[in-house]
């Protein structure tokens, strides 16, 4: 049972400040997801967590135990790697039961519970052969049972279905969230794949730049980001230029969005009162154009069509020369739509808005 506390964590290199003050308390039991590009500080974040890095300033808590200056070997972590990191000329039963041998386990109960870890990962009677011999996907599945056989605090794992094929990298997400869910490990994910963050994660950490830039369940992630960055990262997003035009009521304003009012949210406010709509591409109607649009409708011209199965893919150029993205399904109307038809377009009601300058 491990609550994760990061206190006002530091990390610099020299002058480069790597990690910006990250501050977040994690519940037990809760599969917690560090997402973010390249070069944002995830990997140093989940460091210092397992203790190989030491932070410049701040704590870590495992419970109530100050951890901040423990080796790695004392925490009770497990670690699961890109690149699996096993013991090459150790049998994969031996990888799994290598910390329970380093806990001196008696010898009975060591070769039950690799067992029982081997069966969990669905690798029974696999135990004698060398990792070499297997494929990625099963040596990933090694690495997990050696991780959580010795009952970790928190387990840790750094995009550890990067080196995997499509196909695989799906099924090995299930694998991972159903043992995750049946040992009830707190466990931090570091992945920049928004897909997976947003299919596995209890929790997500958008992270931009050393500091966390939102963090929330995936669908609050998705469907109220608080900073352009977010809402581009994170799915695809129509970011569109808009300017407030009426006061709060409620928590919703008016604003203008290419000549049309639109009405929406927003969670933090432009200081420069500059706004940008954020328009998911299954969020805008899209109808063909008769008569005069309505209020809140904006004309356009469909550019190009992309059939994908369930969606089908536009794109539209509005009269100001803004291109958007809309998803139609099915056999809606949108879906039916072929280049060059001219289209009236309207944006969800309530929808959200972000300060520009936060992309
Ligand atoms: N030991 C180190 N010395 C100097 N710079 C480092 C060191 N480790 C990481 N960095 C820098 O810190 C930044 C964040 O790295 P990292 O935590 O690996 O990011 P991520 O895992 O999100 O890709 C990068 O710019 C990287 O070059
Ligand atoms: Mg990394």
């Amino acid at each position: 049972m491990t609550e994760l506390t990061l206190s006002n964590i530091q990390k610099s290199y020299g002058d480069y400040l790597v990690l910006k003050d990250v501050k977040r308390q994690i519940s037990d039991g809760t599969f917690f997801t560090l997402l973010g590009p390249s070069g944002c500080g995830k990997t140093t974040l989940l460091r210092i967590i397992a203790g190989f890095v030491k932070p410049t300033a701040g704590t870590v808590m495992f419970g109530s135990d100050d951890v901040t200056q423990m080796p790695p070997h004392r925490r009770g972590i497990g670690m699961v790697f890109q690149d699996y990191a096993l013991f090459p000329d150790k049998t994969v039963f031996e990888n799994v039961a290598y910390g329970l041998r380093a806990r001196r386990l008696p010898k009975d109960q060591i070769r039950r519970k690799a067992n029982e870890y081997l069966e969990r990962v669905g690798l029974s009677g696999l135990g004698d052969r060398l990792p070499a011999l297997m494929s990625g996907g099963q040596r990933q599945r090694v690495a997990l049972a050696r991780a959580l056989v010795i009952g970790p605090r928190v387990l840790l794992m750094d995009e550890p279905l990067s080196n995997l094929d499509a196909a695989l990298r799906v099924q090995m997400r299930d694998v991972i969230r159903s043992l995750q869910q049946e040992t009830k490990t707190t466990t931090i994910f570091v992945t920049h794949d928004q897909e997976e963050a947003l299919a596995m994660s209890d929790e997500i950490a958008v992270m931009k730049e050393g500091r966390i830039d939102q963090c929330g369940r995936p669908q609050d992630i998705y469907r109220n980001p608080q900073t352009a960055y977010v809402a581009s990262f994170v799915g695809s997003a129509n970011l569109l230029r808009a300017r407030r035009i009426g006061t709060d009521w409620n928590g919703v304003s008016d604003f203008e969005v290419c000549g049309a009012t639109v009405s929406g949210r927003t969670t933090s406010p432009a200081e420069d009162g500059k706004y940008m709509l954020v328009a998911r591409p299954e969020n805008l109607a899209i109808r063909r154009s008769r008569g005069v649009p309505k209020c809140g409708e904006v004309v356009g011209r469909v550019k190009a069509v992309q059939f994908q199965g369930y969606r089908t893919g536009l794109s539209v150029v509005l009269n100001d020369g803004t291109e958007v993205q809309v998803d139609g399904f099915g056999e809606s109307e949108a879906a039916s739509m072929t280049s060059g038809d001219e289209v009236f377009l309207s944006f969800a009601d309530k929808s959200v808005f972000v300060p520009e300058a936060s992309l």
